[in-house]
């Protein structure tokens, strides 16, 4: 409906972890859960967005009414957000891969008998967050997220610099967050800092939109 918060918007969301290739069995990953990620996909629809979700492998059901489209390494990741733009806003949740293998193997790696482990070769990924933070097609509003085990605000408040992101979601995932139900968050700004109570992630989501449809409305259509 027209009345509601987010209608006549796009938003682009990431979320769940990536999958990065070392073999055809084996891959480096992290231990993103997606929970978040989906949950504000979930809470924009609800806002009456049109809502794109590129996600990475993650055992979750698609929310109601958001498109979702599925993805494995941070290169396609990279290439699904690209090809779902324009979009009003953009919130970056995926936990991907700094790293991939150089080259991954076509054939399943072979302990050959000398004691040695096959030599792992890492290359950077691309940054998909900097990358939109300097598009030509750059969302008016890019969030990206922050998992940091320390100093969460130091390195957030660096972060927004660095990726060009308009705001940066911190978790402290020192604790039980990846994985978990709750989330403690600052949203880092240019103008400072807000620290969120730890809540539900589904809450966070909520806020979070609610947070993302007002500084829409405040800048122009
Ligand atoms: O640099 P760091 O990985 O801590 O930054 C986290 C933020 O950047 C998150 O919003 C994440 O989704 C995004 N990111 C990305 N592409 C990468 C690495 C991080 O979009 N290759």
């Amino acid at each position: 409906p027209a009345d509601l918060p987010l209608a006549g918007r796009h938003i682009l969301i990431t979320a769940g972890p990536t999958h990065e290739p070392i073999d055809p069995v084996r891959f480096i990953a992290n231990r993103s859960s997606g929970k978040q990620g989906f949950a504000i996909a979930a809470a924009a629809a609800r806002a009456g967005a049109r809502v794109s979700l590129v996600a990475g492998p993650v055992h979750l059901p698609t929310p109601a009414g958001v498109d979702r489209i599925d993805v494995e390494t941070a290169r396609e990741m990279l290439a699904a957000v690209e090809a779902a733009l324009p979009a009003d806003a953009a919130i970056m949740v995926a936990a991907v891969a700094d790293w991939r293998t150089a080259d991954a193997a076509g054939q399943k790696l072979k302990k050959d008998g000398s004691g040695q482990p096959a030599p792992l070769v890492l290359t950077e990924n691309p940054d998909i967050l900097a990358t939109l933070g300097h598009h030509v097609q750059r969302p008016a509003l890019l969030v990206g997220f922050a998992a940091e085990t320390e100093k969460v605000a130091d390195h957030a408040r660096a972060k927004l610099a660095r990726k060009g992101a308009d705001w940066i979601v911190a978790n402290d995932v020192s604790g039980d967050v990846m994985g978990g139900d709750a989330n403690a968050v600052h949203i880092v700004t240019a103008d400072g800092i807000d620290t969120w109570p730890s809540m539900a992630k589904a809450d966070v989501a909520d806020r979070l939109i609610e947070k993302v449809a007002h500084a829409l409305a405040s800048r122009s259509h």
